[in-house]
């Protein structure tokens, strides 16, 4: 065979490993098998061996992966790698739509393009006249590494791209997401781990280490894969995003197939929730999905803010959970005296807040989970505000850590703490601990109780703190002067961030703060119930009680039994009632309320059990007064049902803040909507 021969039969063997590799890495639909596959790759291999002039950095032969390197060169992005704006919800969504068309001055929808976000590494790739020249990281964005070598290895990149498919500029830049697939994941893991090595703790970190590393034969045994979702070229092939991808593709570049064009950002909200679910099936992860305007004139028209382009966003699933580190373990007082650990973590994001807190709960819990100062955690959202310690990760100690040792004294007044029997909670027991003191009644005040506008847990510590007050009754003898005259420490306006000056209360805020006060001496009895802090009494049992019982008095004198007869209110509870009205202190309290004026209403809700017989309502938002649970509550003491989803057959949709799709769904299907103060209406009526 001569040279020319050789050359032939080279261009028509690459070709055609091109072509299998198309199918196989990206289609997912071989023709051949791997033996006659592997032939064809053997043959050229020789060719190239016996023609060393027919070589070539882009032939598939060199798949294998290169020389080790001895470092990175960096190398400069054309134009900033940018990010993507991140949003949590729909509202965020939709407001990211209403600002697009603001600053493009139109009101007609938008169409959008709706792609997966992949959870990898971005990385840039440059081909000229078709032919694969150069990788690089995202890097600063500015910057990023040369990692040529390595993406040379990763089989769904094609080395050579197919330009039939239309006019093409000469050089050209593709950005997309290097990934590592689960299935090759658990492979990696269960190897590195025969071998003594760290597993990775997801697919994300194994694309990252994977591309770190210098050799390329390495990278090469590893199955990382890569999907185009940006072109850079100057003239542009196409005038719209969707038809850019579909070009992309067209070339052969691996392109995500789960993605959509859609008029108008309803449409494009539409997809969210079954993605939500639908991404479960899938061979790789996503962390959400990302909405681009379609129009590439628009898009240059939109250009970009500071880090991110104004014509694209990304949509985030809720993550389950998120991983952080324990700087430090204290204490909480609670209202009846709890002493509860908390953990202090690095900052960090979850479901879109900034996590600084999680609880562990108590003693027995921080022992369950064998959790130390210095550990890495997984956190998660409960039910509660603050956030949940549910695991550590032990394959990240240091030896470092240092055991929590629960402290024997009360962190606020310094009496010793005690463990009643049977009982996992560890209290401060004496009952004049201030930390006490203002948990209770920054209860009592809460909206949910006594609702006293203007009490919030910054004045009650204040108050407490300076000795103004030292029982709970004592908020009904402030006298509007004294506060009027208490300070404040604020922020200075236009001040440096920190600086804080001292403030006045004022005489306004003061004749709010006392109308508020008399307002609640006239609440409902079960909000008075409520807001006294009974143990098990939460605002449905102390529904229940006020409703069967009418007056504190009456309540007062009932014996267990009594209690416990009531549909709902267990034996716990009834202890619970009997015990605090018992209890001389408690006597003491309720004079002195009653003293001050305090008169509880017979109940404003008639409770009567049937107001809302047979009507099935959904709860969404957030309540402005109410948690669900309360207003869940509220419905079913009045013989309501409460489901998870609007249908058909929903009555009504009592909705709060940032009510979601929900809302929408209801809206679409006439649902009557309500809100928590119509609720209160409807039930009064
Ligand atoms: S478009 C200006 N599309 O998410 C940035 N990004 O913060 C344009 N990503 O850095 C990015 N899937 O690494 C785009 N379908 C997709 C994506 C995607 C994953 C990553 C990318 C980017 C980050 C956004």
């Amino acid at each position: 065979m001569n040279l020319k021969q050789a050359a032939a039969r080279v261009t028509e063997l690459r070709r055609l490993i091109r072509h299998h590799d198309r199918r196989y890495f990206i289609d997912h639909d071989p023709e051949i098998t791997d033996r006659a596959y592997d032939a064809l790759v053997r043959e050229l291999d020789q060719l190239e061996r016996g023609f060393p002039a027919l070589d070539d950095p882009n032939s598939p032969t060199h798949r294998i992966g290169g020389a080790p390197l001895e470092s990175f060169a960096t190398v400069p992005h054309k134009s900033p790698m940018l990010s993507l704006q991140n949003s949590y919800d729909e509202d965020e969504v939709r407001e990211f739509d209403a600002r697009v068309r603001r600053f493009l001055g139109t009101e007609d929808p938008l169409a959008y393009v709706v792609e997966l976000k992949i959870d990898g590494i971005a990385v840039a790739l440059h081909f000229r006249e078709g032919r694969f020249r150069q990788a690089i990281t995202r890097g600063n964005g500015i910057e990023g590494d040369d990692i040529t070598a390595n993406l040379r290895t990763v089989r769904s990149v094609p080395l050579e791209l197919d330009l039939s498919a239309g006019v093409w500029p000469q050089d050209v830049e593709i950005r997309g997401e290097a990934y590592f697939p689960r299935s090759g994941f658990d492979a990696l893991n269960q190897r590195r781990v025969a071998q003594g090595e760290k597993r990775f703790a997801n697919p994300r970190n194994a694309a990252a280490g994977t591309l770190k590393l210098l050799d390329p034969q390495e990278v090469g045994r590893r199955p990382l894969a890569f999907f185009a979702y940006q072109l850079v070229a100057d003239p542009m092939p196409c005038p719209g995003h969707s038809e850019v991808l579909e070009f992309l593709q067209a070339t052969g570049l691996p392109v995500n197939p789960h993605r959509k064009r859609v008029t108008g950002i309803d449409q494009a909200i539409e997809l969210f929730s079954d993605w939500g679910e639908q991404r479960k099936q899938l061979d790789y992860d996503t962390d959400g999905l990302v909405l681009k305007v379609d129009d590439l004139g628009l898009q240059r028209r939109l250009g970009a803010t500071g880090k991110a382009p104004r014509w694209g966003i990304a949509y985030k699933f809720e993550t389950e959970e998120a991983v952080t580190r324990i700087l430090e373990i204290d204490v909480q007082v609670g209202r009846t005296g709890a002493v509860t650990p908390v953990a202090n973590l690095t900052p960090t994001d979850l479901l879109g807040t900034v996590v600084k807190r999680a609880t562990l709960h108590n003693a027995d819990e921080i022992a369950r989970l064998d959790v130390r100062v210095g550990d890495w955690v997984a956190i998660e959202k409960g039910g509660e505000i603050i956030p949940k310690v549910t695991r550590v990760l032990t394959d990240r100690r240091t030896g470092d850590e240092q055991p929590f040792q629960f402290p024997t004294i009360c962190p606020v007044c310094g009496k010793g703490l005690e463990q009643e029997e049977g009982e996992v909670a560890i209290r401060c027991v004496n009952e004049h601990c201030p930390a006490q003191l203002k948990r209770r009644i920054t209860h009592f005040a809460s909206r949910t109780a006594m609702d006293i506008e203007g009490l919030g847990h910054i004045l009650v510590d204040q108050l407490v703190d300076e000795g103004h007050v030292r029982a709970l009754p004592d908020i009904y003898g402030l006298r509007a002067d004294l506060i009027a005259d208490l300070t404040q420490l604020r922020q200075k306006p236009r001040g440096e961030p920190g600086e804080l000056i001292p403030v006045r209360y004022g005489e306004k805020s003061a004749a709010k703060l006392v109308a508020a006060l008399g307002g609640s001496k006239s609440r409902p009895l079960h909000r008075l119930l409520f807001g006294l802090g009974i143990r098990h009494v939460g605002i449905h049992a102390a529904q229940l009680l006020a409703r069967a019982h009418g007056s504190l008095e009456r309540l007062a004198a009932a014996g267990e039994e009594e209690l416990a007869e009531l549909h709902e209110i267990g034996p716990i509870l009834a202890a619970s009632v009997v015990r605090y009205f018992g209890d001389p202190r408690t006597r003491d309290l309720l004079a002195s309320l009653t003293r001050q004026g305090i008169e509880p209403q017979a109940e404003e809700i008639s409770l009567a059990a049937d107001k809302l017989a047979g009507k099935i309502f959904v709860i969404t938002g957030t309540l402005p007064a109410m948690t669900r649970a309360e207003a869940k509550s509220m419905i079913t003491t009045n013989g309501g049902r409460v489901t998870g989803s609007v249908s058909g057959k929903t009555d009504y949709l009592l909705a709060g803040d940032n009510p979601g799709s929900k809302y929408e769904k209801a809206l679409s299907l006439g649902v009557t909507i309500l809100s928590e103060d119509d609720l209160r209406g409807l039930l009064r009526e």
